[in-house]
């Protein structure tokens, strides 16, 4: 008679490779571009270090991609299945050979005013005086060389919901090899300063950061402004605008140019493209994605005598990403676009 379970495990074998290769496609289709293809980092932190894996549970990595991190890059995965989320999680433990830590769940009690003053004085400068997280993304040789990892939202709902009070006991006290979070033992902190730290952290609970834009109606998706002259003035008039506004004129072209044939443009359609490059380098630095609605372009239409200069409203655009950070910014150049065609106008 043939044994029972090798028959089984064969018939199951099929179904455990198709897992695993669900795993490795699923990375690849939501984690790849930001973690990397291997999770060595890039956007996102780098998840294969094997600190990281040492010091992460499979629980903490499913509620992450569950929860990600409200108002940073990382987005959360709402749509995956759980068993979607479990393949992507075994695939990520295919990167190394040790074991995914495990924490009980309980609370660690400390004192929260000497933990907010060590917090301060040891934290803030990597993960925010708020513990809103560092500036920019992922790993970036474009930091300060103690700080080419961007520290993650500590004060962060997403984290504070994957997270366990052990977990941030732990690398506290190891710190994260190979990355800018260094053992604070070695620092030279006491296990109570840790707790006391370890509390302060978990309270970040009590005071949720709201997102700036957070409540409010979703801002118009186009800014316009009418101009008393004619369409060539206007346009003239703009592109001077731009450049007292530390803008370079890049091109000016009809809005169909390339779609009809030559000759036929609508010349009562115009766009004219400009480029703030410092500007451009900070919000590549902030968010790479942005380079989906760079340069900045600006469409000027004439109809029934009226000229209209029309331009996509950044705040609108930074609403498709996750990051507090981008929003300040788009909403700095939401003012940009409107002080240049108002300024169009005089
Ligand atoms: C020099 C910069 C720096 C300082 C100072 C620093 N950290 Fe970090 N911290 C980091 C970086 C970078 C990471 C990301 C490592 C990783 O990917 O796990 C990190 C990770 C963490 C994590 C894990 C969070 C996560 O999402 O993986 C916790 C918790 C943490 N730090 C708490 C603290 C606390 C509390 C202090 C002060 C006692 C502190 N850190 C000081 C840079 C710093
Ligand atoms: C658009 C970019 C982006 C995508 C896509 C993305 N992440 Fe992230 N992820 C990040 C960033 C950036 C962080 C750091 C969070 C912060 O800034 O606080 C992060 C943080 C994390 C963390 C916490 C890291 C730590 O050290 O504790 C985990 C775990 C994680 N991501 C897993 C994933 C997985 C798995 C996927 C795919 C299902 C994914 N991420 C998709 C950008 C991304």
């Amino acid at each position: 008679m043939r044994p029972a379970i090798p028959s089984l495990l064969l018939a199951l074998l099929p179904a455990l490779s198709a897992l695993a290769d669900d795993g490795a496609r699923l990375y690849a289709q939501n984690c790849a571009a930001c973690h990397g293809e291997r999770g060595s980092g890039g956007i996102g932190v780098p998840l294969a270090l094997p600190s990281i894996r040492a010091l992460t549970t499979e629980e903490y990595l499913r509620r992450s991609i569950r929860h990600g991190r409200p108002g940073r890059v990382m987005p959360a995965f709402a749509s995956l299945s759980a068993a979607e989320v479990d393949a992507i999680v075994a695939h990520m433990g295919s990167w190394n050979p040790g074991r995914p830590a495990e924490y009980a769940e309980t609370r660690i009690p400390g004192d929260l005013a000497n933990g907010g003053k060590l917090f301060q004085k040891h934290c803030a400068s990597c993960h925010g005086a708020t513990g809103e997280g560092g500036k920019g993304t992922g790993v970036t040789l474009s930091r300060p060389r103690e700080q080419t990892i961007m520290a993650p939202a500590l004060h962060n709902a997403g984290f504070l919901a994957s997270t366990t009070d052990l977990q941030i006991k732990a690398i506290l006290t190891q710190g994260v090899t190979g990355t800018p979070m260094v053992s604070f033992v070695r620092k030279g902190l006491k296990e109570q300063d840790i707790d006391d730290l370890v509390a302060f952290v978990r309270n970040f609970e009590q005071s949720p950061l709201a997102r700036p834009d957070a409540g409010k109606p979703a801002p118009e998706p186009v800014l316009s402004v009418e101009s008393p002259y004619d369409l060539k003035t206007t346009v003239a008039n703009l592109k001077r605008a731009a450049e007292t506004n530390n803008f370079i004129f890049i091109r000016e072209q009809t809005l169909d140019e390339g779609i009809v044939p030559p000759g036929r443009e609508n010349h009562n359609q115009q766009i004219v493209y400009v480029c703030n490059f410092g500007l451009l380098a900070q919000a590549l630095n902030t968010d790479p994605r942005v380079g989906l609605f760079l340069p900045c372009r600006f469409t000027i239409l004439e109809q029934a005598g009226k000229v209209t200069m029309m331009a996509s409203n950044p705040k609108r655009l930074s609403q498709i990403f996750n990051n507090s950070e981008l929003d300040e910014m788009c909403e700095k150049l939401t003012k940009m676009y409107l002080t240049i065609m108002e300024d169009a106008t005089l």
